[in-house]
């Protein structure tokens, strides 16, 4: 399989570096296609642990190469925090990852004009608060954004910078609504100095990946491509507007890395036995039933709480529309379920199969925000198993109820479920 692409088909948060952790050794390059240090991913190699949000996961992997397309924004410091923290780990990315020339830069600014549009009470997305909106805004609207190649050439940066940091700080002014005197201006010269810093730090890593990729292909290599982001936080197709600002489906890949679709063919689809969302926007099968209810145990048992935010995660019911939705738009060819473990011991458990909207019965799943929050979820309901499964080897070691779990949700979603994962470590995964 020359290209494979592994993608959450929920809101993100599916557990994908776990299953790029068992493609193993069978890649020679991995990519990140979208999105930018929103993604969090916690990754272990030579015993120890990094919490990774800009590097792809598998960029721990000895004799992989990684790297960042074009579709990614990119903030400097992060991007070498991330490989200095490797560096100390013992491992040496020095030859390994490359940075697109054409990946758009994160600038402080981006992260105040995100401040501001996140304050108010009305019109929150929830976001990260890494700047990532902005960013994509200033890259779509051509006038202010600046693009990781522009920092290698200090004139041309310091006259962008010039020109667009007067308008940011009247923009700012403008958002601040009155309040200018709490406003510290940007000043263009400093940015300059301060980018122009990382740059000299960045420049070897930084190269046309479109073509380093067109030749990796040439050569027969393997690529993996790793979405960040789930499928429902993607900005055509997903929650709209409670979506991220890039394509996170692997109809990305194309724009964001300049790898064509036709050699992509395989996408492993990644979802939780349940679900889960950060940030604001409807969630049909959440939840909400208080510190002692069904809600709160799931995501005490799941840990479910945001690695880049440390925001405790909205949880509640698998939804198969919501899957058999977003796998159609992924093209995706199997299914892997993860944290299933987090499941037992409770007396039953819930698939939502239909919703009600406006009095009528629909199996199909209506995207935009303003319909889905009219839905009412209708469920299914199936028994549980109070039996531990965190040392499940095969199928025919979980317990029936767990099984018949795994066919509903198979036959639900209309495609194979090829892994299912009763733990964080490599050895509780049944290969199916
Ligand atoms: P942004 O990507 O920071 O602009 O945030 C937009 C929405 O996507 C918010 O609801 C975030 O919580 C959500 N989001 C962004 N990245 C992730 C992720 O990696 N996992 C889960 N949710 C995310």
């Amino acid at each position: 399989m020359p290209g494979t692409c592994v993608v959450g088909l929920q809101w993100g948060d599916e557990a994908k570096g776990k299953i790029v952790d068992l493609l193993g050794d069978g890649f020679d390059f991995v990519v990140r296609y979208n999105g930018g240090a929103n993604a969090g991913h916690t990754v272990v190699a030579n015993g120890k642990t990094f919490k990774l949000s800009l590097l792809p996961t598998g960029v721990i992997r000895p004799n992989v190469r990684s790297v960042i397309g074009n579709g990614v924004v990119v903030y400097p410091p992060r991007f070498l925090e991330e490989v200095e923290m490797l560096r100390q780990g013992g491992i040496d990315l020095s030859q390994s990852l490359k940075v697109s020339d054409h990946a758009h830069v994160i600038f402080p600014y981006h992260m105040e004009e995100e401040r501001h549009a996140e304050s108010g009470a009305e019109g929150k997305i929830g976001t990260t608060g890494r700047g990532i909106g902005p960013c994509y805004q200033d890259k779509v609207g051509r006038r202010y954004g600046v693009r990781v190649g522009e920092l290698l050439y200090e004139a041309h940066l310091r006259e962008r910078l010039r020109v667009i940091v007067p308008f940011k700080n009247r923009l700012m002014t403008a958002l601040a609504n009155g309040h200018a005197d709490a406003l510290k201006p940007f000043d263009a010269g400093r940015i300059a100095d301060e980018y122009l810093g990382y740059a000299a730090v960045i420049r070897p890593y930084v190269t046309d990946t479109a073509r380093l990729l067109h030749d990796a292909f040439r050569d027969g290599k393997r690529v993996l491509f790793e979405a960040a982001q789930g499928s429902l936080l993607d900005v055509d197709h997903g929650t709209y507007p409670y979506v991220t600002s890039s394509s996170s489906l692997p109809s990305g890949i194309w724009g964001g890395s300049g790898v064509p679709a036709k050699h992509v063919q395989r996408v492993i689809g990644v979802v939780k036995a349940y679900t889960t969302r950060v940030g604001q926007g409807p969630f049909p099968t959440e939840l909400d039933d208080g510190p002692t209810g069904t809600g709160e145990r799931i995501r005490r048992i799941g840990r479910e709480y945001g690695t880049v935010t440390g925001r405790p995660r909205r949880v509640g019911w698998f939804d198969a529309l919501a899957v058999r939705y977003t796998a159609a738009l992924a093209g995706a060819d199997e299914i892997t379920v993860m944290l299933l473990d987090v499941l037992s011991g409770l007396p039953e458990l819930k698939l939502c199969t239909a919703y009600d909207i406006d009095g009528e019965r629909t199996a199909h799943f209506p995207s935009d925000s303003f319909r889905l929050e009219r839905c009412k979820p209708v469920y299914e309901t199936m028994p549980g198993w109070a039996d531990d499964i965190t040392t499940a080897h095969k199928l025919t070691d979980l317990p029936a109820a767990a099984r018949r779990y795994i066919d509903r949700v198979q036959e639900l979603v209309g495609l194979r479920v090829s892994v299912v994962s009763v733990g964080p470590d490599r050895a509780q995964t049944i290969m199916v």
